[in-house]
């Protein structure tokens, strides 16, 4: 049976075997699919005793750059992200590294959402991984804007600039900003502590603008509280952003779309219940 892992450290919560358990059953396909902890200091060696035998890969934190590394090749995406979330074997034993997590972004957001990004003023909160995986599948949508804010604006400046032959890209500072947008996207880490960016509630344009917020949790995250109480339009958390990263991958391992929404409820199911 074709074998598929996801590394990280750590990797016990994983949601990742759990998906792709459903999505297989799903649409019938036989494989076998299992969380492996990489030891810190060996991610690589642990990765290519895999691939010897298995067909696939995820990457989890901490390993995302040193697949980027190990790919022998990769999608335009990977390569624009600096981080790879997918690793594929081909059939002469070469390895194709590609990122998922900004195609299961926009995803979620177009198709599960139904908010087209097009022509629209994007706010993305952070200039981490996170916001470097998410800029070129964002800026294909061909919004209007994008500005980048970030606590430390030069990360965001960076990042502007190396992805300003895509699109119309700009980075600032939290407190520059006040004009409402049409879509704000945290991709700061700041709900791991239970905090906020120091954003203006001006940025809502209330009953218009949707926040999206990356993470999730079993109770809303400080951002979707946030976006609720200022009265967002739609306020969506990250749970659909996995799913959808997820049903990427399996695609370009198997070639076979899976439908999200049954595993999506699954997920939500077991994340209230936890
Ligand atoms: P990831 O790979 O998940 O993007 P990261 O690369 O560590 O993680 O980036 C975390 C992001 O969250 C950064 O943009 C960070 O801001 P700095 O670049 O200024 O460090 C942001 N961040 C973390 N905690 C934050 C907080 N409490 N308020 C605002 N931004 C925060």
């Amino acid at each position: 049976m074709d074998r598929y892992v996801v590394f990280g450290n750590p990797i016990g919560h994983s949601k990742s075997p759990l998906i792709h358990r459903l999505f297989a059953e799903q649409t019938g396909q036989q494989l076998d699919y299992s969380a492996l902890l990489a030891p810190l200091d060996d991610f690589i060696g642990c990765a290519q005793a895999f691939f010897e035998h298995g067909q696939g890969a995820n990457i989890t934190v901490p390993f995302k750059e040193q697949a980027f590394r190990l790919a022998d090749s990769l999608t335009e995406r990977a390569q624009r992200a600096g981080a790879v979330n997918t690793l594929r074997k081909g059939a002469d034993g070469r390895l194709l590294g590609d990122n998922t997590d900004g195609a299961g972004l926009v995803r979620d957001l177009k198709v599960n959402a139904g908010v087209s990004l097009q022509g629209k003023r994007i706010l993305l909160l952070g200039a981490g991984g996170a916001v470097r995986g998410a800029l070129e599948p964002l800026l294909a949508e061909k919004p209007l804007a994008v500005v980048i804010a970030n606590r430390t604006v030069e990360k965001a400046e960076l990042l502007a600039h190396q992805f300003a032959d895509l699109g119309p890209v700009s980075a600032a500072g939290f407190s520059w900003l006040a004009e409402p947008v049409d879509l704000i996207i945290n991709a700061t880490s700041a709900s791991l502590a239970g905090e906020l960016p120091p954003i203006s509630p001006s940025l809502i344009l209330p009953g218009h603008t949707v926040c999206y917020d990356m993470m999730y949790g079993k109770e809303p995250t400080p951002f979707c509280r946030w976006a609720t109480e200022h009265g967002a339009a739609h306020v969506l958390d990250g749970l659909g952003m996995l799913a959808e990263q997820a049903a990427e991958a399996f695609y370009l391992w198997r070639g076979v779309r899976p439908d999200t929404a049954p595993v999506l409820a699954e997920l939500r199911r077991q994340l209230a219940s936890a």
